[in-house]
């Protein structure tokens, strides 16, 4: 089957079946639907267990061999060809305010890899495999991507059941409550190579009138939560002059933020996404907040630079306005360069199916961050209509999720027969 790296020989006969692509996406999108169109299936909650259930569900009917770890990773495989699988895979947690198509598309869209080379005869040279990872979001349990990074060994299955959600619980507590506290081998098998197929999230082959991108890395993520500590009084009676008040602390941090972004450049991306503010009343001057601080940048030198200078604000901040101030690590990742060879296979197939194609970063995080540590990986973009992503308005023309899953469905052909070795 396939070729090597720079020699793609395309069955343009065998495709992807759009139809069934599109219900299976509109089906899992059923499961904790809300307002606007999106759905909300945080990690390990009622609604991901539903949403694993009714994937694995999908997985069985095409007699892949189903394994569950021990943080809930579940990886399908279709036993064909021999060696380690051509792995791909997402994940099926959304934010809270999530969309349709951020992760439940790239494992929806390997399931229509696997059932077209079933129906069409094709029998590729190495084991097909699906996975869906726990926790990508990060969004309940910090750090995000935490499932991908158990499985290919950067953080510990011990450490990873005892973190806690933002609602209390812990991880490994929770897989035991929706049944999916598995004992599969944790660090996984390692993929001879993995793509992953995912949405852009951003609005760059959209400006470009571009239809895929070729991903050639993931910016570097820094995640800290941060809590300041003041006096809380009346706010009536307490001069200016003698606050300590979080909220005004917590507002400068954002501030500073913001003009840090723009100091360092267009790489630099800097948010506050969540702030909690203890009493939370009107006429009280609080007495605590915290807040989250998500910094990314493409360049590991310039990401540390921000976080000195951060660190260095807050202490000053502490110390001009008398309130106390505490962070807590929630994630690191340094950004990540995908496998060139990958890359260019992504590329080729893509210009063979007559697709615009560009190459590009990805400002989200994702799953193949962490498969790169271990195998040859890149990712398949398609574009976010408006670039909107992580809201419920989230969406991509139908075509264009077609377009990539039938780049998925070749490139995957092409690595199970690229001796990575040679190439
Ligand atoms: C994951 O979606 C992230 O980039 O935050
Ligand atoms: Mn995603
Ligand atoms: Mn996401």
């Amino acid at each position: 089957m396939g070729a090597n790296a720079n020699n793609s020989s395309i069955n343009h006969e065998l495709s992807i079946d759009a139809a069934r692509l599109m219900d299976r996406i509109m089906s899992l999108a059923e499961i904790s639907p809300i307002a606007g169109g999106g759905n909300c299936r945080l990690a390990l909650t009622d609604d991901d267990r539903d949403g694993r259930d009714l994937v694995v569900s999908w997985m069985r009917d095409l007699n892949m061999e189903v394994s569950v770890d021990a943080v809930g990773n579940i990886i399908a495989v279709w036993n064909v060809g021999s060696g380690p699988p051509v792995m791909t895979g997402s994940h099926i947690d959304t934010v809270r305010t999530g969309g349709k198509f951020d992760g439940n598309y790239g494992v929806i869209a390997g399931l229509e890899v696997v059932q077209t080379c079933q129906q069409n005869g094709v029998t590729p040279d190495h084991p097909l495999a699906v996975g869906i990872f726990t926790d990508e979001e990060g969004a309940r349990f910090a750090p995000d991507m935490l499932g991908s990074l158990v499985y290919v060994g950067g953080m510990t299955t011990e450490e990873a059941l005892d973190i806690t959600a933002i609602d209390g619980p812990r991880l490994g507590d929770e897989l035991v409550r929706i049944g999916y506290a598995g004992s599969a081998p944790c660090p996984g098998v390692i993929p001879h190579a993995f793509v992953e197929l995912h949405i852009e999230q951003g609005p760059l082959l959209e400006a470009n009138d571009v239809r895929i991108g070729a991903v050639t890395g993931v910016q570097g993520i820094s995640w800290q939560e941060v809590t300041i500590v003041g006096q809380s009084n009346h706010a009536g009676t307490t001069p200016m002059s003698l606050r300590h008040d979080p909220t005004y602390v917590a507002a400068e941090i954002a501030v500073f933020l913001r003009k840090l972004s723009a100091r360092y450049g267009s790489h630099q991306v800097c948010t506050v996404g969540k702030v909690d503010v203890f009493p939370n009343l009107i006429n009280v001057v609080a007495a605590r907040v915290t807040m989250t601080l998500d910094i990314r940048n493409t360049d590991e030198y310039l990401l540390q630079r921000a976080e000195m200078e951060v660190a260095a604000f807050l202490n000053e901040i502490a110390t001009s306005e008398g309130v106390t101030i505490t962070t807590k690590k929630l994630a690191r990742f340094e950004p990540v360069e995908f496998d060139e060879r990958v890359v260019a296979v992504i590329e080729q197939i893509s210009n063979d199916l007559g697709n615009t194609t560009q190459r590009m970063p990805s400002g989200a995080g994702h799953d193949a961050q962490m498969l790169a540590r271990v195998c040859p990986t890149a990712m398949i973009f398609v574009p976010s209509i408006n670039g909107i992503s992580h809201n419920p308005a989230e969406d991509t023309e139908t075509d264009d999720l077609v377009a990539g899953a039938n780049i998925l469905l070749h490139a995957m052909l092409n690595l199970c027969s690229t001796d990575f070795a040679k190439v």
